[in-house]
């Protein structure tokens, strides 16, 4: 019996698996026991009714998808007499992702969502700051520390912080996480991008840009996840590109204690249990007893990846 559990602070989980926020919901329970999956991360709401960015809201593109959904939301009201309710009879913790514009809002959101049946929130906070001239608060350590320490004064629960891959310091973001207090932070959000639609000559997203998620932001997220697990002692949640147990393999070994499935759930909507199979099956071929016996292992590879700055490589280095 391999042991697949896991810790992030103060919450075990039965495995590691858990989908990413956005492309999951109660739905899936048509095709997947969702009772096996590590948590349910459900998608962000934010306070008010939201109705979401113009469409078309996604685009496919080589070796992944760009969307800007832009977190419609049916609001607070809606979570709280529908969403938590639903979750209630389901195993696996539910973990609240919210969205606000600014500090204040953020911390007294959070302080509303925080009822029993929410196990954690996840806090996204790569969205606008409106006090900041609409920089994501995940661009930059002190708007990140900043919106943290305020979330930690209006909940008890753990609070994981949902990084953009969008800023040129994700290590020193983690950081501002973690003194904040947050108790967890997950690596990352999806990438800035854009596509063209050359029949129209225009983008071929409503709002004209938006992010990129699936197998090709895999190296890239991976690297951050990796950076931050360097520059952190709170878990490392690895989120991006991940489609298979290799992919969720290479995220623990670089140091995440968990990690989330996204894209892949709308091209195979198992795939959160392929990867829980696949993981159990590495396991058991290789004799270990206890998969995040393995978390961080890369760090035992020798000097080259141990040199790998957790900073970001100045420009003239490359
Ligand atoms: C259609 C879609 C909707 C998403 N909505 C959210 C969201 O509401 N909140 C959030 O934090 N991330 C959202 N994300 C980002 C994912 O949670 C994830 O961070 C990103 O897609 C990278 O993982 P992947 O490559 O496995 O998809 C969304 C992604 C997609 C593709």
């Amino acid at each position: 019996m391999v042991d697949l559990s896991t810790t992030i602070g103060s919450l075990s989980l039965a495995n590691p698996v858990m989908p990413a926020s956005g492309t999951f919901s109660d739905e899936l329970a048509q095709v997947i026991d969702l009772d096996r999956i590590g948590a349910c991360v459900i998608k962000t709401i934010t306070r008010e009714f939201r109705a979401g960015n113009p469409t078309p809201r996604v685009a496919e593109t080589g070796g992944g998808m760009l969307n800007s959904i832009g977190i419609p939301s049916k609001g607070l009201g809606d979570f709280l007499d529908r969403i938590v309710p639903v979750y209630r009879r389901i195993q696996a913790p539910l973990i609240a992702s919210v969205s606000a514009n600014t500090t204040a809002d953020f911390a007294a959101l959070c302080r509303d969502v925080s009822v029993d049946g929410v196990e954690a929130i996840e806090v996204n906070i790569s969205c606008p700051n409106l006090e900041a001239d609409g920089h994501a608060f995940a661009m930059r350590p002190d708007l990140t520390e900043e919106v943290i320490t305020e979330i930690r004064k209006a909940t008890t629960l753990p609070i994981w912080a949902k990084l953009t891959p969008n800023t040129g310091d994700i290590a020193g973001v983690a950081r501002a996480a973690e003194a904040g207090g947050a108790d967890a932070v997950v690596v990352a959000n999806t990438i800035l991008g854009m596509s063209i639609d050359l029949t129209t000559f225009r983008p071929s997203l409503g709002s004209g840009m938006g992010g990129f998620s699936g197998p090709a932001v895999k190296p890239i997220l991976l690297r951050m996840a990796y950076q931050c697990s360097r520059a952190v002692s709170i878990p490392v949640i690895g989120c991006g590109g991940i489609s298979t147990a290799s992919d969720a393999l290479e995220y623990i070994v670089a140091g995440c204690s968990a990690i989330q499935v996204g894209t892949a759930t709308f091209v195979h909507p198992t795939a959160m249990i392929t990867v829980l199979e696949g993981l159990e099956a590495f396991c058991r071929e290789r004799g270990l007893a206890r998969l995040m016996d393995i978390r961080g292992a890369v760090g035992a590879v020798g000097e080259t990846a141990g040199d790998l700055p957790a900073q970001p490589v100045p420009a003239e280095a490359v």
